[in-house]
Order: structure tokens, then sequence, then C-alpha cells
């Protein structure tokens, strides 16, 4: 998979790509992610990429043209799957659109930052909207890295054992039961007995039990009943 991120503060993005299974999974090839600093594609001395509102208002808005050349010139290069724009205005970033983006080939993301986009840049070049939760950042910087987290994580190979991206919460739209390691008794906090029985099948209910139980409590919308 490549992932191409269009901003205008590359260096708030690459510490989250540097550490980590997000390092990993570039070290091994398994995903390229490339940055494009948008003053690249300006076209005047002062590198402007925004410019007060048509009708007025307050906020000033990111320009079309060096988006256009930016994105333009990131297609002539190879087919994208997907143009997203990270706004607070999009749809809620969830599991199941994480899964779905996982499997794309070449993704470009776009920052949005000050009062937004001019809208044509959204009517002719974004496929998806995305928002990371119902409160507005800076810029959309944090909410791609946050993004790309969740999809790179879900690449075949990246995690270690492949079965633990299948038992995270949300994965079947419910969160995911209680865990524990050593040591069994600390301070008098014991363990759950059951854990040690050996029978599997047993702790397997359990564990559906326990999930069922915390998504009831903490997020009955998942349930859908
Ligand atoms: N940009 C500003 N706020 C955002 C949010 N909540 N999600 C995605 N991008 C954003």
């Amino acid at each position: 998979m490549r992932i191409d991120i269009i901003t205008v503060l590359p260096e708030l993005l690459q510490s989250p790509f540097n550490a980590s299974i997000l390092k990993r999974a570039i070290d091994a090839d398994l995903v390229e992610v490339h940055f494009h600093n948008l003053r690249d594609y300006t076209s005047d001395n002062y590198k402007s990429i925004d410019d007060t509102q048509f009708g007025g208002g307050a906020g000033m808005v990111m320009m079309i043209e060096p988006i256009d050349k930016c994105i333009t010139a990131l297609k002539e290069q190879r087919d994208y799957d997907e143009v997203i724009f990270m706004t607070p205005d999009g749809v809620t970033l969830n599991q199941g659109i994480a899964n779905h983006l996982s499997l794309k080939e070449n993704v470009i993301i776009l920052c949005g930052h000050y009062k937004g986009v001019d809208q044509r840049v959204r009517d002719q070049f974004i496929t998806r909207e995305i928002s990371i939760g119902d409160y507005v950042l800076s810029g959309g910087e944090l909410g791609a890295a946050v993004l790309c987290d969740a999809i790179i994580r879900l690449i075949p190979g990246v995690l270690g054992n492949e079965t633990s991206a299948l038992t995270d919460s949300f994965q079947d739209n419910l969160l995911a039961p209680p865990i524990y390691t050593r040591p069994r008794d600390y301070k008098g906090w014991k363990v759950p007995e059951l854990l040690f029985s050996g029978n599997f099948p047993k702790i397997e209910k359990w564990r559906e039990e326990q999930a069922y139980q915390r998504t009831k409590d903490r997020r009955p919308d998942l349930l859908g009943d």
C-alpha cells in the first residue's frame, strides 16, 4: 500500500511514522508513506496556500490551485483508489472504514487547515471525507496520523500475530474483554480463576460474555438492540 499525505505541516506528521508498528511496517516495505508540502505547489513569492472567503466571513480558506497541482502531479504517476479529506464535518472514522481502506493500493490524504478548503476541491477531487471525532482540531494532520495508524496495522503482515487485529475492540461491533498477565495475585488483586482452568471452550465463552457485558455497559449503541 502507498499513502501520500498532502499537508502544510509535514514536520507535525513525521514522528508517528518513526516508531513502533508504523515504522516496522514501513521498514518491511508493507506500506510506503510520502509527505507532500503544499507550499511546494504554490506559484507566488509568498508561497500562499490560503486566502479570505468570498462573500465575507471569518477565517482563511485553502485555495484550490496548489491542491490541484499537487493531486494532479500525483495522479500523473499512478492511479489512486481514494482521495481522502480530513475534516471535522466528514464521516466519523470507525473500524469498518479502517478495514475497507486497509485493502486499497494507493491513497491520498489531504489535511485541511484554517476554516477549510474551497468547496471546489471537495467537489472535484475528494472521494471520501473523514472526521476522527466530534471536536475541532487545528488541522487535519493529527487526524491523518490516527487514520494511517488504524489502517496500517490492519495490512496483512504488519502485526506479528495475525489474529490480534481480529480480536481488537470493534472488529465484531463488540469491545474487547478484560485481559490479564503475571502476577496471578498482586497485592491481593486476583486474576479470575477460570483463566487457569485449561478449559478453553469455557474461557472463550467467558470472554464473549465479558465482551458483550462491557459493550452493553459502555457502548450500547454498538449492539443496535
Ligand atoms: N480537522 C480538524 N478537526 C478534525 C477532526 N475532528 N477530524 C479530522 N480532521 C479534522
